[in-house]
């Protein structure tokens, strides 16, 4: 008889210590997404061969580069957002901040191919300047992206984007960038959505930090 594998316990009495081979796949995903947090989320949007139009939240997101500009997601298994971009090589992040949470929570369920979730959600697309998928005209700001490639990781297809064209709008502009609480965005946590403290450890930097 197989022995059932443990499942995360209600409270901690001593440190855990966890290989996650040794736990249920729900319990992994709960302790990996209660620590890796809080995640930016990006709201992608595409359009399918047909010229359907796609739009779904991805928070195994981040910048994998800056010279030129890369960002990457995570789709776990194939989804259409993952086959709308296999199909056409673009993708727009669109940026949503806590005045479009709702709209940005309801594209996480799952819709038919044929369905438009712009429409569905009460979202405008506007067209993109660079790439064919249409942006959240109600979004602050984008990343219109072509994709550089696509690994296999895990369970998930790893897609990274090369950003092409980037768009903000004045509001959430201040002394030369874009204020992170101004942009005000919508974060993800461990079981629920998360935003901004307008305290942050350190306000000014002593000098732009670049990478190289
Ligand atoms: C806030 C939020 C973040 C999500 N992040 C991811 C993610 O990183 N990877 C993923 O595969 N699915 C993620 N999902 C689930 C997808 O959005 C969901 O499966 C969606 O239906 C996919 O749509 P699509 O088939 O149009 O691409 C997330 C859902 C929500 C609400």
């Amino acid at each position: 008889m197989s022995s059932q594998p443990p499942i995360a316990p209600g409270q901690l009495t001593e440190p855990l210590e966890i290989a996650p081979a040794d736990w249920r796949k729900p319990d992994v995903y709960q302790l990996i997404t209660s620590l890796v947090v809080p995640r930016p989320i990006a709201w992608v949007s595409t359009v399918a061969p047909t010229g359907h139009r796609n739009l779904a939240p991805y928070s195994y997101f981040s910048l994998v580069a800056d010279h030129p500009p890369h960002v990457a997601f995570s789709s776990i298994g194939e989804k259409d957002t993952l086959r709308n971009i296999r199909a056409t090589g673009e993708f727009v992040i669109n940026i949503a901040d806590q005045s479009l949470l709702k709209q940005l929570d309801a594209t996480g369920s799952h819709f038919d191919a044929e369905v438009d979730e712009f429409g569905e959600v009460g979202l405008t697309p506007a067209p993109s300047v660079r790439v064919r998928p249409d942006r959240v005209q109600e979004a602050r700001a984008h990343l219109e992206c072509r994709v550089a490639a696509i690994h296999p990781v895990g369970n998930g297809n790893l897609v990274v984007g090369e950003v092409v064209h980037v768009h903000v709008e004045p509001e959430v502009w201040r002394d030369g960038r874009v204020d992170s609480t101004l942009l005000d965005p919508v974060l993800r946590l461990s079981r629920c959505y998360g935003r901004l403290s307008t305290e942050v450890t350190e306000e000014e930097e002593p000098a732009p930090h670049v990478f190289t």
